[in-house]
């Protein structure tokens, strides 16, 4: 079970500690369509290259499109179980909306309009020379930061997560129709959990710091 009441959202610090991700969810609890459109409307406030938020969101949230997903995770049963498993995927061309995301600053007032046509060339020159392999790698970055995102939002509201990257890509893609310019970043399963995350252990952080490259090599 979550350790914090549902619908309370949960200040940073305790968000960040008490996240753990979760393999054993209530199968019979939901979470409502409109709910998980605002924690993906909080994920989606992620920082992207060139703010060209490339992610897009495959919800599994019918009972009988996640049991197909079952067996393209490896029969992790999370993805069943749990309310909902989002497929986080990378639109490698996701950059040409450049015009439509600047148009909403315009409108918004966050731009002027020279500005935006500006911004709005410059990406889709500069990303439009980029080779696939490139735009992928952006795509799988700016997914990954989506992705931690989502989770902390599920947190902050009581709910818990689980990011997978163990799932076929290949079959995934095949059976669910999507199409060749969405890459699949990684699987998170999110619901009420019904066994407590365990916890897991960090390194000293003094290990994985290399202040001014001293010590890296
Ligand atoms: C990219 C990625 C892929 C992962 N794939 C899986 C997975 O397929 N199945 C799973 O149970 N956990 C998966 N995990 C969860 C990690 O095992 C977990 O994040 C890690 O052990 C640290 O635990 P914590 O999330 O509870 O802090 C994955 C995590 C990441 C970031």
């Amino acid at each position: 079970m979550s350790a914090i009441p549902l619908d309370t959202i949960q200040d940073y610090k305790t968000v960040v500690r008490e996240r753990h991700s979760v393999r054993h969810y209530d199968p019979n609890w939901q979470i409502s369509q409109a709910e998980l459109m605002e924690i993906l409307g909080e994920a989606a406030l992620a920082p992207s290259s060139s703010n060209t938020q490339s992610w897009r969101f495959f919800v599994f949230h019918d009972k009988a499109l996640k049991q197909r997903l079952l067996p393209i995770a490896n029969n992790q049963q999370q993805v069943a179980d749990a309310s909902a498993t989002v497929a986080v995927l990378g639109d490698i061309e996701g950059y040409k909306r450049a015009g439509q995301i600047n148009g909403i600053g315009v409108d918004k007032g966050y731009m002027t309009p020279e500005f935006a046509e500006q911004f709005t060339a410059n990406t889709l020159k500069g990303y439009g020379g980029l080779p696939p392999e490139v735009l992928t790698r952006i795509s799988l970055v700016d997914g990954g930061l989506v992705s931690m995102q989502l989770m902390l939002s599920a947190k902050a509201r009581g709910y818990d997560t689980v990011p997978m990257g163990g799932f076929n890509a290949a079959k995934l893609v095949e059976e669910f129709g999507i199409p060749s310019n969405l890459v699949p970043v990684m699987l998170i399963a999110i619901g009420r959990a019904a066994v407590p995350g365990r916890l897991t252990p960090r390194l000293p952080v003094e290990e994985v710091t290399f202040w001014n490259g001293e010590g890296l090599k």
